[in-house]
């Protein structure tokens, strides 16, 4: 069948039949029809812009692009294997329907500066989409932080409970990590919306092609300065999968904090039922299995990554073949981080948070000691002093089986004559809470404040 590809001008043997299967990109590159026949349409254009096609031919053109779309569209389009790839299966189908002026569409260009637009176009609306679906995490999670925003909590060190927090102000820090995942991808969709159309295969084109034409047409930026470049940078999908697999292991973060969280033996929060599941054989389980698979999920993200850094790092300019490998990994990334952003935004506003459980947590392990700490510098001891001093306190407390504030004042007496009657104002929880008063602080004020700035900086998708 060596006759039906369009290269096949210079072969004398058909393609061997493993080979064609193996070369062939077209089981998954057809996921890209939409950018391809966009791209195909305004190169059409530019090219009767500048008069190498005439009108009539553009109009023919573009109106078969669009038939097929509407082909692909209805799934009645009849993918060949042996036509290798998505541009390929859509140029014959174009000859195939309008004829010989079909052949006129790959003026200019190669299917080398082609599919670098294609991707390219495709990446532009995938940043899109995503930086929408992490939006709607932040709202959901901001409405929960507003909600517990004076929700007394343990804070961890070393997954050791180190001073009281705020529940919301826990989620603020899970919010600031989506914030910063956001900007990412504004920052890397700049660089994505570049155009290599006009590189043709890599040296550029004999006609008198109009880039800045066919870049405004597609809504590019601008067109790519170096025709070597264009058609083989993959830059801006390293960057994207980088960006990816950074929000991934936040959201994987926030995931072993669920999974902590609804254990038994911590019992913060509860997920509702419709985002977990039971087990086969014992029936008091109540697995949380979104957060899991989210963790899990994670490592194919990472992956990607270094599959693409690792399908860069030897090729010599400009475009080879290697770059096919450039699409799956691209599209798992994209489908794998929608499908976990989406997941948890649905859940979160659903989980049940256990406060009294939180509480007792926030209680439990001395979380004020630091503040009798501060209590005694403000009473003009050293803090080195008093670190000392509320060490001894916190002995005497474990070998009593009691918490800081359960010590009698003639026992702190006679750990430090600096210590008042005043201290157990500043060994409960809420005194604690409420003394970290400033700017990122723990105070419910500030995380209610926090909250109400976080909703004006949420980034809205788009350029
Ligand atoms: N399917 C190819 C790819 O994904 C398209 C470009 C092929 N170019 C070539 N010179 N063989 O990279």
């Amino acid at each position: 069948m060596a006759k039906e590809k369009p290269w096949s001008g210079r072969f004398t043997e058909p393609t061997n039949a493993i080979v064609e299967t193996f070369t062939a990109s077209v089981f998954f590159d057809r996921r890209l029809y939409l950018y391809d026949i966009m791209g195909s349409i305004a190169h059409a254009q530019m090219l009767a812009h500048v008069g190498v096609l005439t009108k009539k031919e553009r109009g023919a053109i573009v109106k078969g692009l669009k038939e097929i779309e509407a082909e692909i569209d209805a799934d009645k389009f009849s993918w060949s294997v042996a036509l290798e790839d998505v541009h390929m299966n859509i140029e014959a189908r174009l000859i195939e329907r309008i004829g010989e002026v079909g052949k006129k569409l790959h003026t200019g260009r190669s299917r080398n500066d082609q599919v670098a637009t294609d991707l390219r176009l495709y990446l532009r609306d995938g940043i899109d989409v995503v930086s929408d679906a992490i939006a709607q995490l932040q709202k959901a999670i901001l409405d929960l932080a507003e909600r517990e925003a004076g929700t007394p909590a343990p804070g961890f060190t070393h997954l050791q409970v180190a001073q009281p927090i705020t529940f919301g102000h826990h989620l603020l820090a899970w919010f600031e990590m989506l914030v910063r995942d956001a900007q990412r991808l504004r920052d890397c969709r700049k660089r994505v919306n570049i155009m290599p159309l006009g590189a043709a295969a890599l040296a550029g084109t004999s006609y008198p092609i109009d880039r800045a034409y066919t870049a405004k047409l597609l809504g590019f930026d601008a067109p790519a300065e170096n025709s070597l470049d264009a058609v083989s940078d993959r830059d801006f999908a390293i960057e994207f999968v980088s960006a990816a697999a950074l929000l991934m292991t936040h959201l994987s973060r926030m995931s072993e904090e669920l999974v902590l969280w609804s254990s038994a033996q911590f019992g913060f929060v509860e997920l509702s039922d419709a985002y977990c599941t039971g087990s086969s054989i014992m029936p008091q389980k109540k697995n949380p299995d979104v957060p899991e698979l989210v963790r899990g999920k994670t490592g194919r993200v990472t992956g990607h990554l270094v599959a693409l850094l690792t399908l860069m790092k030897a090729q010599p300019l400009a475009y080879n073949k290697d770059n096919q490998e450039d699409k799956e990994p691209v599209f798992d990334t994209i489908d794998t981080v929608l499908g976990s952003l989406r997941v948890f935004a649905g859940m979160i506003p659903g989980m049940k948070v256990k406060r009294d459980h939180l509480l007792r947590a926030a209680v439990m392990g001395f979380s004020t000691a630091t503040d009798l700490a501060d209590y005694l510098v403000r009473q003009g001891v050293a803090f080195r002093d008093a670190h000392e001093i509320v060490g001894k306190a916190v002995r005497l407390a474990i070998d009593t089986d009691r918490d800081l504030s359960q010590i009698d004042l003639d026992e702190f007496k006679k750990l430090s004559t600096a210590i008042g009657k005043d201290v157990y104002g500043v060994l409960t929880v809420e005194g604690s809470l409420a003394a970290r008063n400033h700017l990122g602080g723990t105070a419910p004020t500030q995380v209610k404040a926090a909250v109400k700035r976080a909703r004006k900086r949420l980034i809205r998708p788009g350029k």
